[in-house]
């Protein structure tokens, strides 16, 4: 019964536009399935961020300013309410020291085993672009993992004199319409990279937002400097040979499809799983974020539409922003 009422408050809430998120709290610890599912969800809605600011940019080349404005505004969304909600309900970001170990496992992993293989494996593809692309990702995650545990020594160290490095910040390369440059393996493979990278760079902004409220300003630095480099040119870079980014109207059916997903089956599958493991706060989450992406759906599919009647010949003027 009390699953019922919760779908039925999903479907009046997709109708009336709700969007409720922010407001469930973080409980003590979640059973192993509902971490898992929250993760799973947290690459989501990384990957959502960065591509809705992807196919704003689109739209603001194209002279669609409304619909770039719809595209940021859903992407804040995500990131700064369904990602931080989730990011809290597990504790993703614990201290310091925790979180630099947990980064350099990563990057290491990176730089020594999966940026390799997939280097591998656009060879035999024979797709030197991302060939030549993940041999430089290689590199540079090689080099986030050095500065990372430099910072760990650091902190842990303090009187050392070692300082905690900041490394630099890169400008966000512009992400262009794109058809894809590989096949087979190499294309999962450019998939599975942007999607990696939204995650750290969604991972890395949180990191910094401790780093700073706990008195460490040059690991924020770091950190911050690390993200722009994850989102600005490893996830543009394998984006554009991915062909992440297509015209306003293939962008938009696209996120509205991924949309109808989350609202309608990831989301409250993960909150009868949550449910019933009794993770009742986890539960609630899961149904209010469902509520938003159908609203994303509906934002969209009103969006698509614009793009093919527009109402009005006033630049889209009616389409929600
Ligand atoms: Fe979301
Ligand atoms: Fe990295
Ligand atoms: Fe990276
Ligand atoms: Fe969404």
């Amino acid at each position: 019964m009390r699953t019922a009422r919760r779908l039925s408050i999903v479907a009046m809430g997709a109708l009336l536009g709700l969007g409720l998120v922010g407001t469930a709290q973080a409980s003590t610890s979640v059973s192993p399935q509902t971490r898992e599912d929250t993760l799973s969800a947290m690459h989501g809605e990384a990957f959502a961020y960065a591509s809705y600011n992807a196919y704003a940019q689109e739209a603001a080349r194209t002279g669609i300013d409304a619909l770039a404005k719809l595209f940021r505004k859903t992407a804040h969304t995500e990131r700064y309410d369904h990602f931080a909600a989730e990011a809290r309900l597990i504790h993703f970001v614990r201290g310091n020291a925790d979180n630099l170990r947990t980064s350099i496992a990563g990057e290491t992993r990176e730089a020594t085993v999966i940026y390799p293989y997939f280097a591998y494996q656009a060879e035999q593809d024979r797709c030197e672009p991302a060939a030549k692309l993940f041999r430089e990702l290689a590199a540079d995650e090689a080099v986030h993992a050095k500065r990372f545990r430099r910072a760990l020594y650091a902190i842990t160290h303090p009187h050392s004199g070692v300082v905690v490095p900041v490394g630099e910040y890169f400008r966000p390369k512009p992400i262009f319409a794109s058809l894809p440059a590989c096949r087979g393996r190499t294309r999962e493979n450019l998939l599975a990279t942007i999607r990696g990278e939204a995650f750290a760079n969604a991972s890395y902004t949180s990191y910094a937002e401790k780093a700073r409220q706990t008195g460490q300003p040059r690991l924020a630095r770091l950190w911050e400097n690390t993200a722009s480099q994850e989102l600005g040119e490893h996830f543009a870079e394998a984006a554009e040979l991915y062909g992440l980014v297509r015209d306003n109207k293939a962008n938009l059916l696209k996120s509205m499809k991924g949309e109808l997903h989350e609202a309608t089956v990831m989301y409250p599958t993960y909150a009868q799983r949550a449910e019933q493991a009794g993770d009742d706060e986890a539960a609630d989450l899961f149904f209010e974020i469902a509520v938003d992406e159908a609203h994303h759906a509906c934002d969209f599919l009103l969006a698509s539409l614009e793009i093919v009647v527009p109402s009005t010949p006033s630049d889209h003027a009616g389409m929600r922003s």
